[in-house]
This record gives structure tokens, sequence and C-alpha cells, in this order.
């Protein structure tokens, strides 16, 4: 999976990969890896990254407007899927007049987060507006084409990939009905996926359908069409396994199921994930919950050619769960505070970073940062101070920002336990911080170390973060000292 990811990566992304600053990740604050300085990673898009892959969310525009749901998305994720915003009843309403207002707002968080995009979806049965599926059957090829050729135009080179064809498939195997196999047969798909390459020749060009994870008769129909297109020389790069799954029920085959795809010289890619319970969510689920993402997540890095995985929503409040199966919910790995879940440590570690302390049983992990002093974060600070350096990045939104600090230890000893001062911007408030407790809330204010990070070994790093409410100067901290010492900026 690696070369072609690396390939397809953004510029720029290298910077990005600094932004340590994770609202979910912070809250985990103990998922920090401890690699070589500038290597650690300590947010799923990090570790996926450094693994050759990517991690995901769907994101709708209303998320958009929640400080919440977009400090999440834009630090731990490096791939959006609009949920709604690229499907045709929003982008061609009506025939011929397309808005791409709704998607262009999802290209434009990616971008300023340094994320790439899935295009989601050219052409599926559902979320279809009425006038298409009224058209005389003569007039669908023509409608789709225009349709296609209209959108893929307007994303080219914005989107990573293209979910040309959602759905196709019954649960039998057999092709769905619809209006694109009512006037065109089996051959709509074909003619989709040469009209969105004849759009955008780089976008990476997919099928995806949902209970095709594990082999089976709907899993061999798409394994028959992918290797049948293959062979007619369509263009086709991937095919993505939606993965909505019921806790516990994570097919077995998922992995062999995957390397067959690959075999045939596509890409695969974990696109919906989600894994649901009944709510509210028992201890035992939630525990169930963990292996199940650990375990898809394995199963796509065990095989090169499984590009990378994106969950279907940032957190349980955003998942489509609740409102399409009565009873079930608490299907990703945010609970309803957005706090993470056992599945998302577990996601962290199947993607190589540290352990953390596990959540028992509880939708919200201890691990939660404070803003207040605790014993653990009382280092004996030495006498002395260190020399140092400080780089500081901030992702600042209306009312708030989350910034990450970097301290460099330049002096020729190790540190070991540290306190930083610096002076807050006006205005700014801290609500919580992860990796050092930062004490008081607003002004002259001191981050010291917790118990794990409290050695800064000559010539090493260490990183912490903080979220602060604003009211307009989002500008980052500034006058930093390191045990009473001035650093230096850099
Ligand atoms: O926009 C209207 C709004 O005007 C109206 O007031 C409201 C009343 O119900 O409905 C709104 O539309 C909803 C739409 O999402 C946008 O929010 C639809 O009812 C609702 O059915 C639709 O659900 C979407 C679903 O696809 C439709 O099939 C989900 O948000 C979306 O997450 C889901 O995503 C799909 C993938 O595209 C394909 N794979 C399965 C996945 C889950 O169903």
């Amino acid at each position: 999976m690696a070369a072609q990811l690396r390939a397809a990566r953004r510029p720029g992304r290298a910077l990005a990969v600094l932004a340590l600053a994770a609202a979910g990740g912070l809250l985990a604050a103990a998922t920090v890896g401890s690699g070589p300085a500038g290597a650690a990673g300590t947010t799923l898009r990090d570790l996926a990254e450094a693994k050759g892959s990517y991690f995901g969310t769907a994101l709708t525009q209303s998320n958009l407007s929640s400080s919440t749901i977009t400090a999440i998305a834009g630090t731990q994720f490096d791939m959006v899927t609009p949920g709604n915003e690229m499907k045709w009843d929003t982008t061609e309403p009506s025939a011929g007049n397309f808005n791409f207002g709704p998607g262009d707002q999802i290209v434009s968080f990616a971008k300023a987060h340094s994320m790439r995009v899935r295009g989601h979806t050219l052409v599926w049965h559902s979320q279809l507006p009425n006038w298409v599926s009224s058209l005389p059957t003569s007039q669908v090829q023509a409608a789709m084409e225009k349709h296609i050729t209209t959108e893929a135009t307007h994303y080219k080179g914005q989107v990573y990939s293209w979910d040309v064809v959602n759905e196709p498939f019954n649960e039998d195997g057999t092709l769905r009905t619809d209006a694109f196999t009512n006037a065109m047969g089996s051959g709509y798909i074909a003619d989709a996926l040469r009209t969105a390459h004849a759009a955008d020749p780089n976008a990476k060009l997919y099928l995806n359908d949902y209970n095709i994870e594990g082999l089976g008769a709907k899993s061999d129909a798409m394994y028959q069409l992918v290797s049948s297109l293959k062979q007619q020389g369509v263009p086709i790069d991937g095919v993505g396994f939606e993965s909505h799954f019921i806790v516990g029920q994570v097919p077995s085959s998922l992995k062999a199921n995957i390397q067959r795809f690959t075999a045939l010289g596509v890409n695969v890619a974990i696109t919906e994930l989600d894994d649901r319970m009944p709510v509210p969510a028992s201890a035992a689920n939630l525990a169930q919950q963990a292996t199940d993402y650990a375990y898809v997540v394995n199963s796509c890095l065990a095989v090169s050619g499984c590009v990378g995985v994106s969950q279907w929503g940032v957190g349980d409040p955003d998942s489509w769960i609740p409102g399409f199966f009565s009873g079930y919910g608490a299907a990703t790995m945010y609970d309803d505070n957005y706090q993470p879940k056992a599945a998302y440590n577990a996601t962290v570690t199947a993607l190589g970073g540290g352990t953390s302390p596990s959540p028992s049983g509880s939708t919200s992990p201890s691990s939660s940062p404070s803003s207040s002093p605790s014993s653990s974060a009382s280092p004996s600070v030495p006498p002395t101070g260190a020399a140092c350096k400080v780089s500081t990045q901030v992702s600042a939104w209306n009312t708030g920002l989350t910034e990450n600090v970097t301290v460099t230890n330049t002096g020729g000893s190790d540190v070991n336990g540290w306190k930083l001062a610096f002076t807050l911007p006006g205005g700014q408030t801290v609500t919580n911080a992860w990796n050092a407790t930062v004490s008081p809330a607003t002004g002259q204010v001191a981050a010291s170390n917790l118990s794990y990070n409290a050695a800064i070994p000559a010539g090493g790093s260490t990183s912490f973060g903080f979220q602060a409410n604003h009211t307009g100067n989002a500008a980052a901290a500034s006058g930093f000292t390191l045990n009473g010492v001035a650093c230096t900026a850099g």
C-alpha cells in the first residue's frame, strides 16, 4: 500500500504531521508514542501515515459548525468522505442545475487541515433525485454521463478518489434494479468508470458496497465484476468495503477477502467503518468493539494494497446508526461526549502507537486531560534550567483553538522534570490539556510534565498541547522559559 499512498500524498503534509494537537488524541493523552524526535505520533493520522496508510472520517456540512467535531476531525483524521454533500440529490437536484457549495465546504475544510478527500458518490440508486428515476430509459445514460462529467470535472485534482458507483448489488449477488440498470443493464458500471476517468484521470476510481467484507455471494459478485472490468481494460482502481459491522460479527474472512481483491490488481479501502451494539452500551460490548476495530485495522495493514480505513462519522452523535437501526448505537470510536472509547485506544495500538491505560468497560477512558495539577504532575524541578527551543502550532476556529507545543532540550544534559512557563495572549482561556498539566487557565501559565514524560534527554524533545477558548486573538503563546531559562523560538 505504501508506495502508491506516499506518491499520492499532498505536498506540505510533513508540516501537518507535526500538528499533533488533537482534541481526541489529547483526550487519550496516554497514547503517545516515544519514537525519535519528530517521529512520534499521537494521532490516528500520524500513526497511519507512519505505516503508509491513512485514517479517515465522514464529515457532513453541519459537522463543520461544531468546534468539537472539527477539532477532532482536523487532527485525528487525514481523509474526509463527505457524508451527503457530493451525492446526486445535493449536487444536481434538478436536471442541469448543479450545486457544489456543500461539497466545496467539505473540500475547503480538508485542504485547511491537510486532509485528502474520498469523493462519494457519483452514481447510486439512493439519494437520487426523482427527476433521474423519472426519465425515459433512453435519456438516463446521457444524464448519468453529464452528471459524472460535471461533478468529477468540478472536483478534478481535489479528490483522491471517487466512489464512482455505490452499492450496485443485492444481497444475493444479483445486480440491483434501478434507473441505471433499467436503462443500460450492467454496462452502466463500465460506462460510469470510463466517464469518470475521462473527467479526472488522476482520481482513484472505486466501486463501493456493504456486506462484501467477508467471503460470500455478494462479495463474489463484486469480485467477478472487478475481474471482468480489469480484463476489459475498464479504469478501476479500488473496491470500497463499507464495513458497517455489528459487535462480535466482523467476518473472519475479512483479510482473505481483501487479499483476493488486491490480487486482481486493485486497491481495497475500508470506507465507512462503524460497529454497532444495543444501547445503552454494555462494558462487554465496548470491549468487543475495541477488539473488532483492532481486527479491522490489522486486517487492512496486513495486506499490501489495502490503502486505509475510514470511519463513518467522527463520534457516536454523528453516526447514522441510531436513526436507521432502532435500539442500536455507540458505533464509533468516540462516545456521546466525544471522549475516546476503548475502540480508539485499540486502534492506536493496532496502528503501532503506544499503549495506554485501557478504559475498563467505561465509555470514557481515565486518561482524560485535566487542567488542574495532580500529584503525578509535580515534577521535581531541577534548580538549574536547561537551554531550550520551543515551537508552537495553533489550529483555530471562531472561538476556540488547539495549540501544540514542542520543547527541545538544547542543553548538554538531560532534563528530568520540567516546567514550561509562558504567556497566553489576552482573551485565551485554557479548557483542557494533554501530555501536561497547564495552570492557571489564563495569563502567565505553566505547563508541567506528567509522570510518563518527565525526561527530556539532551537533544530530545517532548510535546504537549492544550485547547483554549479565545475572544478574537488566536495567536500562539510566547515568552517560554524551561525551568526558569528562556527558550528560543524554533
Ligand atoms: O436533508 C434532509 C432534510 O431536509 C430533512 O429535513 C431531513 C428529514 O429526515 O432529511 C434530510 O435528509 C437526510 C440526509 O441523510 C441528510 O441528512 C435523509 O433523511 C437521510 O436518510 C440521509 O441519510 C444518509 C444516508 O446515507 C442515506 O442513505 C446518512 O446521513 C448518510 O450517513 C448515509 O451514508 C451512507 C453512505 O452514503 C453509503 N453507505 C451507507 C451509508 C449509511 O447509510
